[in-house]
């Protein structure tokens, strides 16, 4: 099995869909974050200048901020490290890799959840993971976009096949954030936090957040594809469009740099064995670990069902990964969907 310091020869199940070979030189070129002239990476690419600067605007166009200054040529507003397959897959544990089919990892993608579900609908394959640099069509929950500025975040996806049927599944999603606030806490993030359903918390903003998309019989065999996106760096000039308090990891972290490869490999070496023992140990093993993770208990909020919204206070979840809510009228009721918002200028704990 190879390691960091070996060389790392590509499994068969890699597939990496690139730029073409002198665009992502360039952006290798340039990803240093200094300044490079536009002669000396014409000579290096043995293109010409004006094929360097168009290449360059097709960078703006994805959201890679190019700054030019006359007398010392092209510098990326920031570093940049595009996420490799051989990186990533050389932190895999052996178990993990073994459970893995295929790895992708596209510059472009509508998104990485609509590309697996398409090949969900055509085969029962599982393992099979998507990662995108960029995706043109986010999809968040309720229908919402998903910001997706290239090579600043992880945008994730894995398609796995369970004998389980449809309603056994109910409780994944809970799963899920477990084996990510596992991966974050692996890296040193503490006071990462879950809101129900699934939703990847940090101090009261969104740090990332978990779609699943499911497909298959209700008594099984059934596949589902479970999407993460979860913020590393999102530019400033991007987020106009996010309507709640976010949150990214470089935020979080300062000076301390992000490898997303690493990141991106931890995060499977936690949701892979998860996904695999999910058919056997189901959510009973996991609710004490999520409920130490709910960032909403006994929090007053506003609960948005599609054609009602109640006010209320958190109390945790059921057996079943229900979520329990106090409302105003005293009563307890429990819920299978719907979203949690703070309710306004009560972000207090109501014991
Ligand atoms: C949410 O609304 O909180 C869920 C967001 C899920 C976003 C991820 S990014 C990777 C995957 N592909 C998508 O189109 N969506 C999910």
């Amino acid at each position: 099995m190879p390691n960091a310091t070996n060389t790392v020869t590509t499994p068969p199940w890699l597939a990496e869909m690139m730029f073409t070979d002198n665009q992502k030189k360039l952006l290798q070129l340039l990803g240093d974050g200094h300044f490079h002239s536009g002669t000396h990476l014409a000579q290096i690419l043995h293109i010409s200048r004006s094929a360097v600067w168009k290449h360059l605007q097709s960078f703006a166009e994805l959201g890679i901020e190019v700054h030019a200054i006359n007398g010392k040529g092209y510098r990326l507003s920031r570093p940049i490290t595009l996420l490799s397959a051989n990186a990533i897959t050389s932190r895999l544990d052996s178990p993990t890799k073994h459970l893995i089919a295929k790895l992708e990892i596209f510059d472009q993608l509508d998104s990485t959840n609509t590309y697996l579900m398409n090949h969900a609908r055509k085969s029962n394959a599982s393992g099979h993971i998507c990662l995108a640099e960029y995706q043109s069509s986010g999809k968040g929950r309720r229908g919402r976009t998903w910001v997706s500025p290239f090579a600043g975040n992880i945008y994730l996806s894995i398609l796995w096949r369970f004998q389980l049927g449809l309603s056994a599944l109910g409780g994944l999603s809970l799963v899920v954030g477990v084996a990510v606030v596992r991966a974050l806490k692996k890296l040193g993030i503490s006071g990462v936090g879950l809101k129900w359903p699934n939703d990847i918390y940090w101090q009261d903003k969104k740090l990332g957040g978990i779609l699943i998309e499911v497909i298959g019989e209700s008594e099984g065999p059934c596949s589902a594809v479970i999407g993460l996106g979860l913020n590393v760096y999102l530019p400033l000039n991007t987020t106009a469009s996010i309507q709640q308090p976010w949150i990214d990891l470089e935020q979080i972290l300062g000076e301390i740099p992000i490898d997303r490869n690493q990141l991106t490999a931890t995060l499977l070496n936690e949701l892979i064995p998860i996904l695999e023992l999910f058919s056997t140990e189901n959510l009973p093993s996991y609710l004490e670990e999520w409920r130490s993770y709910d960032c909403m208990l006994n929090k007053a909020v506003t609960f948005h069902l599609p054609k009602q919204t109640l006010k209320g206070v958190v109390k945790g979840i059921n057996q079943d990964g229900l979520l329990l809510l106090t409302t105003e009228q005293g009563e307890i009721r429990t819920f299978a969907s719907g979203e949690l918002s703070f309710s306004p200028f009560s972000h207090e704990t109501i014991a």
